[in-house]
């Protein structure tokens, strides 16, 4: 990793995240996402085995996506932040009103994934069969990546295959225009709400991840994932893994993409530290609360909220 200690302007500072190569054993694998997920909670992940093609399929399709006439996205477009299956303009989250610089056209599935895919837009027409191969792939490495976690962390490999990972699954398509705007934001800062993301990012920068104080832009190798943890996983392992804050900058002349699958544990799931991560010396420093609460009380971005993890005992609510 670059020098994460150099103290840098704000957003000035490009940083190479951590590796996972998943070309190496399974006991190094398991210590590198061990390693990152304690310190910064976000790492790319390199030789992950789903097929260039399925990459290069969907890259495509995103591009098509936004060449076709306005008409055929709007049909589409929704601002109830509750319907599953959307395209919008400006955020997922509550705020003062702020409208953020992106498009994202959201879905929604079940996994297998089965009928969910009805539900998806029917233009362009490929759409459906290559988001869902996409989804397919990326979640089957997420799920090896969340085995390789527990079994790193002293726990059956099947830990997360419970509630905790069990929801219906988010497929984002985020696009950032260009930005004349020096202050314009793509994404607010936040902390994801869901158990694991896993993002493919465009070429063009922009993630940036706040560490020691300072905003870091994400670099990553060509063709890896970038994942990071959500705020559950650091709830469950009792602060042991780190959620840590992100956000988007705009670009003023090239237009940024991203899409990413999420990791979601079921709307009655419990998020609360798990005995596993608790001793006399480590009491818990959350409180439990079902996923449906834990959502909505994490959806409000106003002054660096959505990172103040509310349910902590340390933090009046
Ligand atoms: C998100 C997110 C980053 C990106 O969707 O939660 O942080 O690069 N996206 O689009
Ligand atoms: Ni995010």
């Amino acid at each position: 990793m670059g020098n994460l200690q150099a103290p840098l302007p704000e957003g000035m500072g490009f940083i190479s995240l951590p590796v996972v190569d998943f070309s190496l054993s399974h006991e190094e694998i398991s210590r590198a996402i061990l390693d990152a997920g304690k310190d910064i909670g976000f790492f790319q992940v390199i030789n992950h085995g789903v097929p260039e093609q399925v990459r290069r399929d969907m890259e495509a399709v995103c591009e098509e996506f936004f060449a076709m006439p306005a008409a055929d996205r709007e049909s589409f477009h929704s601002d109830d932040n509750l319907k599953p299956n959307r395209f919008f303009t400006g955020s997922t989250y509550k705020n003062s009103g702020a409208k953020f610089w992106f498009d994202c056209l959201r879905l929604s599935s079940t996994f297998p994934i089965g009928d969910s895919k009805k539900d998806w837009p029917e233009k362009p027409e490929k759409l459906r069969e290559v988001f869902e191969r996409f989804a397919v792939q990326t979640r089957g490495m997420g799920e090896q990546l969340l085995r390789l976690l527990s079994e790193g962390m002293g726990l059956q490999p099947d830990y997360f295959e419970g509630d905790l990972g069990r929801g219906n699954m988010n497929l984002t398509l985020n696009q950032y225009p260009p930005c004349g705007d020096p202050e314009g934001v793509g994404l607010p800062p936040h902390c994801d709400r869901n158990l694991l993301s896993l993002l493919i990012p465009s070429t063009v920068p922009g993630l940036q991840f706040s560490y020691k104080g300072s905003w870091f832009t994400v670099e990553t190798m060509p063709n890896a994932y970038i994942v990071n943890f959500g705020l559950p996983l650091q709830v469950v392992t009792n602060g042991m893994l780190k959620s840590i804050e992100h956000r988007v900058v705009t670009n003023p002349k090239e237009s940024r993409r991203s899409v990413g699958v999420f990791i979601t544990p079921t709307w009655d799931c419990l998020i609360s530290p798990a005995e596993e991560f608790l001793s006399k010396e480590s009491p818990p420093i959350y409180h439990a609360v079902t996923y449906r609460e834990f959502y909505d009380m994490h959806g409000v971005v106003k002054d660096g909220l959505s990172s103040v993890l509310t349910i902590s005992h340390k933090t009046a609510i």
